[in-house]
């Protein structure tokens, strides 16, 4: 199963290239016959199906194999992940037991089968598809090097993390080049001990972060074929370098008709296209989960940045329970600790959230900001605008 490709997608990437060279580095390293895991994880949209696409042609050039899955929650049954990885083929074989399969493919496809069948009674056939699954990861390379890549292990069923376990106890695939791709959330405990035995079987760390102001300018240029102008900068600086936020914000002023030429260069006018940015900003968030979404709703209130404390009172929490439902939003990247404040990573998200508040709880919030503002001994000056917007 290949991974799926997004509409936008600009090629060559932009801002990457450090990244891609590293990841071109061990593929070089695989195809010698080395054995290389790579844990890539960042935030939603930051990139990392764009980079490990990227892999295509470089596996090509180098003659090794290239399979890959994408976990996603709606293919959650048992060894999803793997069986997509391993056993559908596209070309000889089909899905079924036609030719080409090797006998212990054959034989994992009958347990499978029986499986599904009935998983009530499947506790010797999930450790018998454990262990086939761990020997033929083992022994796809005998042949010739390969590249695996499994996508979002975060969502992934939970055999095939355990076979992923077990083959890190081992140590690396030989011959091969493992990439696991994941976001920080949502936290799984059976993925935190997955990702710690791969590190100390010596897996390699990759941390894709944001594109830095001039990429972010970069892609936004890209996607629309030249220059832009002032006001979409604006825009685009609130986009936190999130690659897939830059699109959203470009097609969404396109598709309003907000984007206009003027001295060679195109830029965004009017406001019209603001409440459809926010609106599909609002849902790029919502895999956070209400409860997240409900605090960063009142967080947007203090603005871009602000005190853990004055959350608290403004919530009505104690400090500790804010921490613990922030965690899922600091771990995700839409906001970042600075000693005891929080700093949204996106303003465009901290807009979205703030517009998207009922105009009453808005009100009411930003009284009872003001009020916890001047408890903790805010300027007045901040108080008194809370106090306005109150109104
Ligand atoms: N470096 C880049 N240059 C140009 N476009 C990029 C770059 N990185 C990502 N994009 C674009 O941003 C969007 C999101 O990227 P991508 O799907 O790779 O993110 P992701 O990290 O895999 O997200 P998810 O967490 O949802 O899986 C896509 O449209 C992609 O084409
Ligand atoms: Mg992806």
């Amino acid at each position: 199963m290949s991974t799926s490709a997004e509409p936008g997608r600009t090629w060559p990437l932009v801002g990457r290239a450090a990244e891609l060279d590293d990841l071109d580095d061990l593929l070089s390293t695989a195809a010698d016959g080395v054995g290389v895991t790579v844990l890539l994880e960042g935030e939603a949209g930051v990139g990392k199906t764009s980079l490990v696409d990227a892999l295509r042609g470089s596996a090509r050039l180098l003659d090794v194999e290239l399979r890959t899955a994408q976990a996603t929650a709606v293919r959650s049954w048992p060894f999803a992940l793997l069986s997509d990885a391993l056993l559908v083929r596209s070309s000889a074989g089909g899905g079924g037991h036609g030719p080409g399969r090797s006998p212990v493919e054959t034989e994992l496809a009958d347990l499978l089968d029986a499986i599904y069948a009935d998983p009530a009674r499947s506790g010797a056939r999930f450790d018998r598809a454990t262990e086939l699954f761990a020997a033929l990861l083992r022994r796809h390379g005998d042949v010739r090097p390969w590249a695996l890549v499994l996508e979002d292990v975060h969502e992934a069923d939970a055999p095939s993390l355990a076979v992923l376990l077990q083959l890190a106890r081992e140590g690396a695939v030989p011959r091969a080049l493992v990439v696991l791709t994941m976001r920080p959330v949502p936290y799984r405990p059976e993925l935190a001990e997955l990702v710690a035995a791969w590190t100390r079987a010596g897996a390699r760390y990759l941390e894709l972060r944001p594109l830095n102001a001039r990429a972010t300018v970069e892609l936004a240029e890209n996607l629309v074929g030249g220059p832009v102008g002032p006001s979409l900068r604006g825009t685009l600086a609130t986009t936190g370098g999130n690659p897939r936020l830059v699109a959203d914000v470009v097609r969404t002023a396109r598709a309003a008709g907000a984007l206009v030429a003027s001295d060679g260069v195109l830029d965004s006018t009017g406001s019209r296209w603001m409440d459809p940015l926010d609106e599909v900003v609002r849902r790029r968030v919502e895999y956070l989960g209400a409860d997240v979404l409900a605090l960063l709703g009142q967080a947007s209130v203090l603005g871009t940045s602000f005190v853990i404390a004055d959350l608290a009172s403004l919530a009505g929490d104690p400090v500790a329970d804010c921490w613990r439902t922030l965690r899922h939003g600091l771990a995700a990247g839409v906001v970042r600790a600075r000693g005891d404040r929080l700093v949204f990573g996106h303003d465009l998200v901290r807009e979205a959230l703030y517009n998207g508040l009922d105009p009453d709880q808005r009100r009411a919030l930003h009284a009872r900001a003001a009020w916890a503002l001047r408890q903790a001994g805010a300027p007045s000056q901040i108080v008194t605008g809370h106090l306005e917007r109150a109104r």
